[in-house]
């Protein structure tokens, strides 16, 4: 059947025109167009299907639901006979009960969502939100990071690195691992990153020019150090002026076991400890501040230090 004709034959209909008068508001599943029509599920159904062949309406699936709306896309021709439709709609004896309806089934819609938040409310930090993760909440950090320079200091194969070297103008990681260094520039490589270099070096000492860094990092690598005061007055060489450190590390703790299972030198850091350092190695502005707390034994607690040059 010609398109007008098909068109003109879905309009032709008491119960059409009251779903396209509906969805001029928005999209509704079938569901909801139940609710609002008192309408028999497989009439609905049929009355949509026969809306859609004429091009007037349009559907997607979301999960287990489908969704019907206006089609949008429409040339002239259809949008003219939508709009006699509206006219006729309310000429209807279920218009104004339908319209009613509809704002029922938008506000409940609505309260759906609320009634959720508001339970969750006072611990939503704490429960598992579907997407909501540390990783996704570092990407939008990073996107408001300047492109800095960075010494990675005890970079590991890279994990903070990468994140950083795509946003940073360059990110030097140094590690005094050969295989560490190995591997983390292989992955460099492959995952394209060419503003990212490593280098094989001692965090004391590290292989890099002084004056010419933006921002150090030191994450969980300064109690691998066998002087860690040395470290941080190697940080403050590497900074140019206003330059910042930022170390993360763990609090003192009594885990001993730490010492064998993951080669530490130190069991944590208390915080005055931490700012003497930067204080003694020339840094300003020191933050200094207890950031996480593992849920497990031995409840591992991870301190952030800051300071400028
Ligand atoms: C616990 S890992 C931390 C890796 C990375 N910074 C992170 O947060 O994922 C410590 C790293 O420091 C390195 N490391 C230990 N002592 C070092 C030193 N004196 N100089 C340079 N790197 C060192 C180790 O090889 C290891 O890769």
């Amino acid at each position: 059947m010609a398109p007008v004709l098909k068109s003109l034959r879905a309009l032709s209909d008491a119960t059409r025109l009251r779903i396209v008068a509906l969805l001029e508001k928005g999209e509704l599943s079938v569901h909801e167009l139940q609710e609002i029509t008192r309408l028999g599920q497989s009439r609905i159904s049929t009355h949509l299907g026969l809306l859609q062949d004429s091009g007037l309406v349009q559907s997607r699936r979301e999960g287990k639901r489908t969704f019907y709306k206006l089609n949008e896309e429409s040339d002239g021709s259809v949008a003219e006979f939508l709009k006699l439709a509206f006219q006729g709609a309310v000429e209807l004896p279920e218009h104004t009960g339908d319209q009613i309806n509809l704002k029922r089934v938008l506000k409940r819609r609505q309260e759906q969502a609320q009634v959720y938040f508001d339970q969750v409310a006072g611990r939503f930090d704490r429960v598992y939100g579907p997407g909501r993760s540390w990783q996704g909440f570092g990407h939008l950090l990073l996107r408001i990071v300047p492109p800095l320079v960075v010494a990675d200091l005890g970079s590991g194969e890279g994990l903070l690195s990468e994140l950083l070297a795509r946003r940073c103008k360059k990110v030097i990681a140094v590690d005094n691992s050969e295989k560490i260094v190995a591997f983390g520039a292989a992955k460099a490589r492959k995952n394209g990153l060419k503003n990212l270099e490593f280098r094989l070096g001692d965090l004391q000492n590290p292989p890099i020019e002084a004056g010419s860094i933006d921002l150090v990092v030191l994450s969980q690598a300064l109690h691998h150090a066998e002087d860690p005061s040395a470290a941080v007055t190697a940080a403050h060489r590497l900074l140019r002026a206003r330059g910042q450190i930022l170390i993360l590390d763990l609090l003192k703790h009594r885990f001993e076991k730490a010492q064998d299972t993951y080669g530490d030198r130190w069991l944590g850091f208390a915080e005055s400890d931490l700012h003497r350092w930067l204080e003694d190695a020339g840094f300003r502005k020191i933050e200094i501040s207890v950031v996480a707390r593992e849920e497990e034994p031995p409840h591992f607690q991870t301190i952030l230090a800051g300071g400028e040059k």
